[in-house]
C-alpha cells in the first residue's frame, strides 16, 4: 500500500541539522571561546580532513566554490587571452569563474544523456589557445577519470568542478585525485554544506597548494609582505567547524543518497533518469520529461517539491552572451530536466510515493 506522506521536500536543511545540534552548538561554542574566526587551527584542521576524505594531500579552504575555480585558474597562472573549456550545461559559477581569472570561456556542448563533457564535445572546440579545462560533474556524476587523464596528458590543465561532487569515487578512485586540481563547494544546499557559504581546492601539487593559500589571503607571504595581488576569500573559522563536524557524517549521507538513488533506479522506466556510474554521490535527481509544467504542477498538487537544474543553457546565458556558441544537446536538456527530492533523511515510501506520481503525470503528460 502506497504511504502518503504530508509533503515530500526538496531537500529539508532544518530536519537534517536538527539530528546534529548538539555538534554544531559545541562547534560553535569552541570557536567563540577561542576567536578563530578568520584562519587558525579550526581551518588547518578542517582542510586536513578534506583532503584526507578525498585521499589528497592537499586541501585549500576559500569564501565559495565560485572562487575555489577562480583562484585555482589564478595558482595555474591561466588568465587573459587564454581559453578555459566549459560545459554548456552547469550553473553560471563555473564560466563566471573563467572570467574573474580573465581568460576566455569556450563553451562546449555534453553528451545528451549524461550531460556531461566528452572527448568529441571537447574536441570540437579546442584551439591553440586552450590551456585549461573545467569538467563539471554535474548532479555528483563523474566525468570518467580516463577522459580527465587524456585532456592532461594532451597538455591542458584540469580543474575539475567537483561542487556538487563530494566523496564521488570513480573505479574506487576519489575526486581530487587525478585531475589537477579539483574545486568544491560548500554552498549549505551541497552534500557537504556549510552554514552559510565557503569552498576549498583539492589538489596533490605542494607548490599549487601553497599559492592557493597565499592567493586566497591577499597574496601574503608574511602578515604585511605581499608578492602577488591576491584576494580576500578565506573559509571562515566558524564554517570549518561546522564543516569538521558535518563531514563526519557525510558518509552516511552518501551512502543514504545512494541507497534512495537505487530506489528511483528500480522505480522508474529504464530512460527516465539522467544515468550516473557506480561511485555517484547524487547531489541531485534529474528526470527527463517533455511536459516539465505540467508535470512539475501535478507533482506540487501531490506536495512533492522539486527543481530545475539548470532552466538556462550557458549558451542563453545573458551575461555570457559575449561567448555564447550553439550547444544543442545542453539547449535541449535545459528544457526537459526535472530535479526530484533527494535528502539523506529521505524515506524509501517517500521515494515509492514520488515515482508513484511521478509514473501517473508522465502517463498523462
Ligand atoms: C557546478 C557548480 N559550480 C560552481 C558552483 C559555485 O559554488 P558557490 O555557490 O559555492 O560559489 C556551484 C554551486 O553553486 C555549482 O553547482
Amino acid at each position: 500500500m502506497l504511504v502518503s506522506p504530508r509533503n515530500v521536500p526538496f531537500l529539508d536543511l532544518t530536519r537534517l541539522h536538527a539530528t546534529i545540534a548538539d555538534d554544531l552548538q559545541a562547534a560553535y561554542a569552541d570557536v567563540v571561546a577561542t576567536s578563530q574566526f578568520a584562519g587558525g587551527a579550526v581551518v588547518s584542521r578542517f582542510e586536513q580532513e578534506f583532503a584526507a576524505a578525498h585521499g589528497a594531500p592537499h586541501a585549500v579552504g576559500c569564501a565559495s566554490g565560485t572562487d575555489a575555480l577562480a583562484l585555482a585558474l589564478r595558482a595555474f597562472d591561466i588568465g587573459p587571452g587564454d581559453e578555459v573549456v566549459v560545459p554548456a550545461m552547469t550553473f553560471i559559477a563555473t564560466a563566471s569563474a573563467v572570467r574573474h581569472a580573465g581568460a576566455v570561456p569556450v563553451m562546449a556542448d555534453v553528451d545528451p544523456v549524461t550531460l556531461l563533457l566528452t572527448a568529441e564535445t571537447v574536441a570540437a572546440v579546442r584551439t591553440d589557445r586552450t590551456r585549461a579545462i573545467l569538467p563539471v560533474h554535474l548532479f555528483g556524476h563523474l566525468v570518467p577519470f580516463d577522459l580527465l587523464a587524456a585532456w592532461r596528458e594532451g597538455g591542458l590543465v584540469v580543474i575539475e568542478d567537483a561542487a556538487q561532487a563530494h566523496l564521488a569515487t570513480w573505479n574506487g578512485e576519489f575526486v581530487g585525485t587525478v585531475g589537477d586540481a579539483a574545486c568544491f563547494s560548500f554552498y549549505p544546499g551541497k552534500n557537504l554544506g556549510a552554514l552559510g557559504d565557503g569552498g576549498a581546492i583539492v589538489t596533490k601539487n605542494e607548490a599549487v597548494a601553497e599559492r592557493l593559500r597565499s592567493l586566497r589571503d591577499h597574496g601574503r607571504d608574511d602578515h604585511y609582505r605581499h608578492s602577488e595581488v591576491g584576494y580576500c576569500s578565506r573559509l571562515d573559522g566558524m564554517q570549518a567547524a561546522f564543516l569538521s563536524v558535518k563531514l563526519r557524517y557525510l558518509p552516511d549521507w552518501t551512502a543514504a543518497r545512494r541507497a534512495l538513488a537505487a530506489r528511483y533506479d528500480d522505480l522508474l522506466p529504464p530512460g527516465t533518469l539522467v544515468p550516473w556510474t557506480d561511485g555517484a554521490v547524487h547531489h541531485l535527481m534529474v528526470a527527463r520529461v517533455d511536459d516539465r509544467d505540467a508535470v512539475q504542477t501535478a507533482l506540487a498538487a501531490a506536495r512533492i517539491a522539486t527543481g530545475v537544474h539548470y532552466p538556462v543553457a550557458l549558451s542563453h546565458q545573458p551575461a555570457l552572451s559575449a561567448w555564447a556558441r550553439p550547444a544543442p544537446a545542453a539547449e535541449q536538456a535545459a528544457s526537459t530536466v526535472l530535479s526530484l527530492p533527494m535528502d539523506p533523511l529521505m524515506t524509501p515510501a517517500e521515494v515509492e510515493y514520488v515515482c508513484d506520481h511521478l509514473d501517473r503525470s508522465l502517463a498523462h503528460a
